[in-house]
């Protein structure tokens, strides 16, 4: 099965909001929405309001994946619930167990899907406890906190890690990777066992975003 493209927001042209938007919904699959709190990452960027200004925009059907780089998921992630997204992600390092699984928990009670994000220098071993109880694994291909960095291919033996595991398990979680992604990884990211792939500064400063993301496909 073909990789699906989500386009980080966080990378669009503000000031073509509306175009970008009905882009990204003729030619990709999922909106990628970064929330940055300026304390789990170096970069302050979007809140729930941008969140329901993009369902809004896009209409009920359209699948709205928010990535959480905020050091309280717990508190804020049902603002994101009401905003419309219909997964939220938020990172392994931020917590013991009880408040990984707690929050992994809150957040389907609260009715939408969860991930669980990882850093390039943390393990797979890290998130290996919680496989079972996610619907996407985010292994992040650079450090968070800022689009146009370079993609660091030392992170796809994760991929094939949580792949297998993922066989071995019978488990059904989505795999997507997040950093530096392009036409020229895009491929070994999908053949390492990616279902997901965030692209941002790939699919934005492209001069054809259009042709971007069918070279990627
Ligand atoms: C990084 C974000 C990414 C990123 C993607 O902290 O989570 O989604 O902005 O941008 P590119 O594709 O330019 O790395
Ligand atoms: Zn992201």
């Amino acid at each position: 099965m073909a990789a699906k493209f989500s386009p980080s927001l966080m990378c669009m042209d503000l000031l073509k909001f509306k175009e970008q938007i009905e882009f990204i919904d003729q030619h990709a699959d999922y909106f990628h929405i970064d929330i940055m709190d300026g304390h789990f990452v170096d970069n302050i960027s979007f809140g729930p309001e941008i969140c329901a200004a993009v369902r809004k925009a896009v209409g009920p059907d359209r699948f709205l994946d928010a990535h959480l780089m905020i050091e309280r998921p717990d508190h804020y992630f049902d603002r994101f619930v009401r905003a419309g997204v219909n997964l939220i992600c938020f990172h392994v390092e931020l917590g013991d167990s009880y408040y990984i699984r707690n929050t992994l928990g809150r957040i389907r009670e609260a009715g939408v899907k969860n991930g669980l994000a990882l850093n390039p220098a943390t393990s797979f071993e890290a998130v290996e406890p919680y496989l079972a109880e996610i619907d996407l694994l985010l292994v992040m291909s650079v450090v968070p906190g800022f689009g146009g960095q370079s993609f660091m291919p030392s992170v796809l033996d994760k991929v094939e890690k949580a792949a297998e595991w993922r066989t071995e398990n019978r488990a059904s979680f989505l795999i997507q990777m997040d950093g530096g992604i392009g036409q020229n990884n895009a491929a070994q990211c999908a053949l390492a066992g990616a279902d997901v792939l965030v692209a941002g500064s790939s699919t934005f400063k492209a001069p054809d975003m259009a042709r971007a993301i069918a070279e990627m496909k």
